[in-house]
Formats: structure tokens, sequence, C-alpha cells
């Protein structure tokens, strides 16, 4: 492992605990939407260095990334429900992957600055509690020239839109947090020290869950960070 400082993630007295149980024992039952599964693999492409996956839930990257690694790789992830915590790492035993494993929420990153090559997302920002402290974190960890890559499930227009407005505050509570309705494209796309190397709506994929959007971002080498 290389030097990053294992500083143990804050709490402000106001964030409430992510505690799901119920969610994390079902969550490796729910159907995952065939245009999320097939894209984990993006996430996952020829992965070296250090890179650190946020929000990891039960671990249902880890085989994804044991299977695109590209070189010497040093893996972290976070995961802030003791629940879902227990689930990954049992996944990265039996996927065979050497994971530091640590509880934190993406919103305060128990890490230096310019720590990561690569920052993994998969249906993470739609659930964090607080996404522009994520994605400020997310800048933060990343080296200069560093990837952010994000697979995630954002607010439709019409018809569609109007419904994940309706049922968002049910969808929320037995969703383990997740909002339907998250402008999160705009959010990556307006930070000012990452800029975009490319951004793909896929197929509409399953209501309410829908559209996914896949992407790179790359940290600036002369971002400006907040
Ligand atoms: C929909 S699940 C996705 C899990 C996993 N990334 C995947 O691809 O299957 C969302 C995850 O984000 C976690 N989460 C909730 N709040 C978070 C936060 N503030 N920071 C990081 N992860 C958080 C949840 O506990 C849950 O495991």
């Amino acid at each position: 492992m290389s030097d990053l400082t294992p500083e143990s993630a804050t709490r402000s007295a106001d964030e409430h605990e992510v505690d799901h149980p119920l969610f994390a024992a079902c969550y490796d039952f729910l159907p995952e939407p065939e245009a999320l599964e097939a894209e984990r693999g993006y996430l996952a492409r020829n992965l070296s260095g250090c890179a650190l996956e946020l929000g990891c839930g039960t671990g249902d990257m880890f085989p994804f990334v044991v299977d695109g690694t590209a070189g010497d790789l040093e893996y972290h992830a976070i995961e802030p429900d003791p629940n879902m915590r227990k689930r990954a790492a049992e996944a990265a035993r039996e996927a065979g992957l050497a994971v530091d494993l640590r509880d934190a929420r993406a919103e305060s990153l128990p890490y230096p600055d310019d720590s990561f090559d690569v920052v993994l997302a998969g249906v993470v920002f739609c659930t964090v509690q607080d996404p522009d402290a994520a994605l400020e974190e997310v800048a933060r960890v990343l080296k200069p020239g560093g990837e952010f890559r994000f697979l995630e499930h954002v607010g439709a227009d019409g018809w569609r839109g109007s419904g994940q407005r309706l049922l968002d505050p049910v969808w929320k509570r037995v969703a383990g947090g997740c909002h339907l309705t998250r402008d999160t494209v705009t959010r990556f796309v307006d930070h000012e020290a990452l800029a975009v190397e490319e951004i793909d709506r896929l197929d509409d994929g399953v209501f309410p869950a829908t559209p996914i959007v896949r992407g790179t971002l790359r940290r600036r080498q002369d971002g400006v960070l907040g």
C-alpha cells in the first residue's frame, strides 16, 4: 500500500447514519437493469495505479475490477453503510481482490489531496446526501490528469420526469436514500476543475431509475479547487 494517510472520516452532528439493513440484504437480489450491468466493465476498464471506488455497496464492481486490471493496481473503496460494507468485504474475498475498504462518506474522504489516478462512482451520486460536496472531494483527491469515471441514473424529461418527482419521496425511503430526479450530468459538466472526456446517455433502462448516463471526466492540470 502507498502512503495514503489513514485519517478517520469526520462526521458533523447533523449527518444522519447511513444504515439500511433491509436494502443491503436485498440489494444483490434486486434485478439490475441490463444497461447498468453491461457498463460496469466501462468503469473498470484498464485500471492501474491508485484507484478509489465511492459507495461500493455490496462490492458488485469487484469482479469487474479483477477483470479490468491492466497493471499494478492499489484499490481503495469507501462505504458508509455497515451492512453494505460487511457484504463488500466478503465480495472482495470471493473475487480475490485486495481492497482497502473504509467507513467513510464521499463528502469527506479520508485521503490527502492528489491521491488517486482514478475515482469510480457506480450509481452513487443518486444517493449521497450532498452531491456538490462529494464532487468537490472527487476533484480534491484526484491527481491532476486523473480520471473520474461514472455510471449514474439521472432525472428524466417529460412524463418520466413527472413520474419521478411523484415517486421520489417514497423511492428514497425504500431504496436506501436514492433520489430519482438529480441533474447529475449538469453538476459534473459545470465543475471547473474537471474536463469532460466523454459522456454517453445509454438506453432508457427501467423506469423510474432512468435514463442511465456514463462518462469520464479528467482533473485539469491547472484545475481550480473550491
Ligand atoms: C445504489 S447503491 C450502489 C452501490 C454500488 N456502487 C453498486 O454499483 O452497486 C448506493 C451506495 O451508496 C452508498 N452511500 C450512501 N451515502 C453515501 C455517501 N454519503 N458517500 C458514499 N456512499 C454513500 C450506499 O450505502 C450504497 O451502498
